[in-house]
C-alpha cells in the first residue's frame, strides 16, 4: 500500500464570509481531496496582520473562517485544520527561510508589487514583503507533496519549490519540493459586476458572501451584468457574464453547464437570474445554518481548533527540530 499523499493549503480570514468564488474555486476541491490525500488545511491568521487590522474583527473572523470550513464539508476527523498562530514552528521556519531568501528574488513577487502599489510606496509592511517567505514556512513545514492553489498563487509556490531545494542542497535533503495543484475547471467564478475579473472580497459590489442576508445575496445575482442579446448560451469570450451564471447554477444545482442551458433555452436572462438566485440562495442558507451551529457552541469550535492545532503540532515540531539540527544550532 503506498501511503497517500500530502497535500496543504491555507486561507485568510480577512473577510466576514467566504464568497462563492472561495467555495466553488477552492473549498470543494479542498473537501473532495480529504478522501485521496493526507490534508492539512490552515486558517492563516498571521498572513492576515500583513495589512493593517482590527484586532477584534480579526478574532471574530479567524472563529467564522474556521468555523465555515467546517460547514464546507471539512472533517476534523480526516484531516488536520487549523489556526496558523497556534502552531508557533510557521514563524520559526519563516525566519530560518528569510535568511535563505535573496532580496532579489523576493522583490520580484508580483503580489507583492501589486498590494504595495495600492498601500502606496514605502506604506507596505515588511510583513507584506515576506509574505510569500511565511507562506512557504506552511508548506514546507509539513513535507506537503501538493499544494492546491488558484492561478494567481503560483508564483508564490514556484518560490516554496526554489526555498526547499536550496536548502536541501546547502544543508542536506530535509523538505519535500511541493507540488503547485492548480485548481481547474467550471469553478473559476468571475465578478458579477465586472465578468471579465475574477470574483474578490475586494470589489463586494460583484462578489456573493454566502453569510450575507439573502435579500442582499437575491439583488447581486439579480443586478448581475449580462450583454445587449438575448441568448443563454455559454461562451465566455464574447458572453461572460451570462456564462458564469451558468457556471454558477451548475455548480448549485448539480447540473452540466450543458443542461442548464437546455432547460433555459428561449427563456430570458430575468429567468436565468432567477434560477440562479434560487439554487445558490438554498445552498447559503445550509451553508449559514451550519456555520451558525459550529460558532454557537464556542467551548466546542475552540477544542476542535485546539485538536487541529495539536495534530499540526505533531509534525511541525520535529520537522523544525531537524532544521534547527541541520543549520547546526546547538539542541536547547
Ligand atoms: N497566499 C494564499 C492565498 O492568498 C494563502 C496561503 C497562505 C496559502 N499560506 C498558504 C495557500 C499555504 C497555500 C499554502 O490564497
Amino acid at each position: 500500500m503506498t501511503a497517500q499523499p500530502r497535500v496543504l493549503s491555507g486561507i485568510q480570514p480577512t473577510a466576514d464570509s467566504f464568497h462563492i468564488g472561495n467555495v466553488l474555486g477552492a473549498l470543494n476541491q479542498w473537501a473532495d481531496l480529504q478522501s485521496q490525500a493526507d490534508c492539512f488545511y490552515a486558517v492563516v491568521d498571521l498572513h492576515a496582520i500583513t495589512v493593517a487590522h482590527d484586532p477584534a474583527v480579526l478574532h471574530q473572523r479567524t472563529l467564522t473562517s474556521y468555523a465555515q470550513l467546517l460547514a464546507v464539508g471539512l472533517d476534523s476527523e480526516k484531516s488536520t485544520i487549523f489556526v496558523q498562530s497556534q502552531v508557533p514552528e510557521h514563524a520559526q521556519l519563516q525566519w530560518v527561510l528569510g535568511c535563505i531568501t535573496g532580496m532579489g528574488e523576493a522583490s520580484r513577487m508580483t503580489q507583492f508589487k501589486d498590494k504595495s502599489s495600492k498601500e502606496g510606496s514605502g506604506a507596505a509592511s515588511v510583513g507584506l514583503f515576506t509574505y510569500p517567505i511565511l507562506q512557504a514556512a506552511d508548506i514546507l513545514l509539513y513535507a506537503a507533496d501538493e499544494v492546491p492553489v488558484g492561478e494567481d498563487q503560483r508564483q508564490h509556490l514556484e518560490l516554496s519549490r526554489d526555498l526547499a531545494e536550496r536548502f536541501n542542497t546547502r544543508f542536506g535533503q530535509t523538505f519535500v519540493v511541493p507540488k503547485t495543484r492548480v485548481i481547474k475547471g467550471a469553478a473559476k467564478i468571475l465578478d458579477l459586476q465586472d465578468p471579465t475579473s475574477k470574483m474578490s472580497k475586494s470589489l463586494p459590489a460583484g462578489c456573493v458572501f454566502l453569510l450575507d442576508d439573502p435579500k442582499v445575496i437575491a439583488k447581486k445575482i439579480k443586478t448581475a451584468v449580462t450583454d445587449s442579446d438575448m441568448e443563454i448560451r455559454y461562451d465566455l469570450v464574447n458572453k461572460p457574464g451570462v456564462s458564469n451564471l451558468l457556471t454558477i447554477l451548475s455548480a448549485f444545482s448539480d447540473l452540466s453547464v450543458e443542461e442548464c442551458e437546455r432547460e433555459l433555452a428561449g427563456k430570458g436572462y430575468g429567468d436565468l437570474k432567477g434560477r440562479t438566485a434560487e439554487v445558490v440562495l438554498a445552498y447559503a442558507e445550509q451553508y449559514s445554518t451550519r456555520t451558525r451551529e459550529f460558532l454557537a457552541d464556542r467551548a466546542e469550535l475552540e477544542r476542535i481548533m485546539l485538536d487541529g492545532a495539536t495534530k499540526a503540532r505533531a509534525v511541525a515540531a520535529p520537522m523544525l527540530a531537524k532544521v534547527y539540527e541541520r543549520l547546526g544550532f546547538v539542541h536547547a
